[in-house]
């Protein structure tokens, strides 16, 4: 969409020195309009420099929109509120194809990536060279990438089928390969998946059922687990998002470009924050040690922070973070856990952190990662999962830029470049003359 088509004023100047330029406003639908700079440097011979991207935006996008200062959530314009009641697939859907889906596609889409969730049995065999205690993690980003070598059929990116059936492959394998992860290091055998299963109940059985004895799932843990993965589905161009669209730019296939967004989440900044925060709960270890780390956490030379609070974008309560805090309610409600201490020192922690200046005056609320961790271990898995979990969730988020990257004709390879204050050209000086 462009300028001419609002009200808005269609272009910014830029005058250096006795130079002015004219550049062009682009509008979106919603959201803060955008100056195109893609010719700046060829008129002025300058960079803009804007490291961390805080105010960059780096693609255009239909698929995620956030308001970061209203709290607002939106996959395909849908409220993440009111999907959150929907069903994982259901989302997978709206955001792979833009609109929410008939009962017939609905019931087509479930039968294709149903019909997808085993992996090449070679694979096991893959699995068998990491030592026992690898990190579920390090697993997973070596599996994914792996996929590139069993499954060639996919990997043409210039054929739109191709395409569609490299995402179905990532939506339906990554929660076998992640069970498998978890399998493997606690030395119990892989299961497979089930065809007569939901995604999230395939997926609690294949993480926790056992050849012993007859698996039964239980609905509200399931249904608390697919709205789990709906929370962390894609969120517009963070850090791993951008990695795979990075990944992307330059033809890669889409199982390498999945893996580098894995890597990417890792970092306790980003996806490993679910892990780190319940770490953190464990380190406090009782209301009352709670001042003592917030102090640690306004201390500029320490360099502690509370994991699972603030945000690049939202500078209010993440609204992901409000939704999983009541399904953590409902997890140890239906676990029967009634006091559950590390719970008792989050709420805590969230009161005292949002009355204090220090949080109020920086916007920084509980995000998506501050309950998740509560919840995840409550429901069985142990704190190496739950980035693991993340990625799950949100492969489709990644599957979906990327495919609309591909697809924008005015993609090309992105090629950043820097701010370059290193030496100025100098000679070389062999070294049995230097001094
Ligand atoms: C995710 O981008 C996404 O969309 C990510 C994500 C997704 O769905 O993909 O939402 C998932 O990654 C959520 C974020 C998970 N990370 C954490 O919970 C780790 C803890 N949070 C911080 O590391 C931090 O808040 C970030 C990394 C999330 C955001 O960093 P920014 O935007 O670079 O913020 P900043 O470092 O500029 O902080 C501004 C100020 C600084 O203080 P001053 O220099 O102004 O004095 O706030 C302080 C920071 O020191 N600050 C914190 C803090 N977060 C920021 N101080 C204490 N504890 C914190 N958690």
């Amino acid at each position: 969409m462009d300028a001419s088509q609002s009200n808005a004023p269609n272009s910014a100047t830029l005058t250096i020195g006795d130079e002015s330029w004219e550049l062009p406003i682009l509008n979106g639908t919603i959201g803060p309009d955008v100056i195109d700079i893609a010719k700046l440097y060829g008129q002025t011979g300058m960079f803009t420099y804007d490291p961390g991207f805080t105010s960059t935006a780096s693609c255009e996008s239909q698929i995620t929109y956030i308001d970061g200062d209203e709290g607002v959530l939106l996959y395909r314009g849908y409220p993440i509120e009111q999907l959150a009641e929907s069903d994982f697939l259901e989302t997978c859907y709206l955001l792979l194809y833009g609109e929410l889906p008939t009962a017939a596609q609905k019931a087509d889409f479930d039968y294709r990536v149903t019909r997808h969730t085993m992996v090449h049995e070679q694979m096991s065999r893959f699995f068998h060279g990491f030592r026992r205690d690898a990190h579920p993690m390090s697993v997973l980003v070596a599996s994914v990438g792996a996929l590139s070598a069993f499954y060639h059929d996919s990997t043409d990116i210039s054929d739109p089928q191709q395409r569609m059936i490299a995402s179905i492959r990532m939506i339906a394998k990554i929660p076998t390969l992640a069970a498998m992860a978890y399998k493997y290091s606690i030395g119990q055998p892989f299961v497979y998946p089930k065809n007569d299963l939901d995604y999230a109940s395939n997926f609690l059985r294949m993480c926790f059922s056992v050849p012993c004895e007859e698996y039964k799932v239980n609905p509200i843990l399931s249904r608390a687990i697919d709205r789990i993965f709906i929370l962390h589905a894609d969120h517009e161009q963070n850090a791993s998002t951008s990695t795979v669209r990075l990944a992307g730019s330059s033809g890669a296939n889409p199982f390498a470009c999945i893996a580098a967004g894995i890597a990417c989440l890792w970092g306790p900044a980003h996806g490993g924050a679910n892990e780190a925060a319940l770490k953190m709960l464990g380190e406090i270890g009782s209301v009352d040690r709670i001042p003592e780390f917030i102090n640690r956490a306004k201390d500029k030379n320490d360099p502690f922070r509370l994991m699972g609070f603030g945000h690049r974008v939202y500078k209010n309560y993440d609204p992901r973070a409000k939704i999983m805090q009541r399904t953590c309610h409902e997890v140890l409600g239906e676990l029967g856990i009634k006091d559950d201490p590390l719970l008792d020192i989050a709420v805590e922690l969230e009161r005292i952190a949002l009355q204090d200046e220090y949080f109020v005056e920086r916007k920084l609320y509980p995000n998506i990662d501050f309950y998740s961790g509560i919840t995840l271990r409550a429901l069985g898995f142990p704190t190496s999962m739950f980035t693991v979990l993340f990625a799950l969730a949100r492969t489709v988020g990644w599957i979906g830029q990327w495919k609309e990257m591909i697809e924008d004709p005015s993609q090309r390879i992105g090629r950043p470049r820097q701010l370059y204050t290193g030496a100025t050209q100098r000679d070389y000086v062999p070294i049995a003359r230097r001094k």
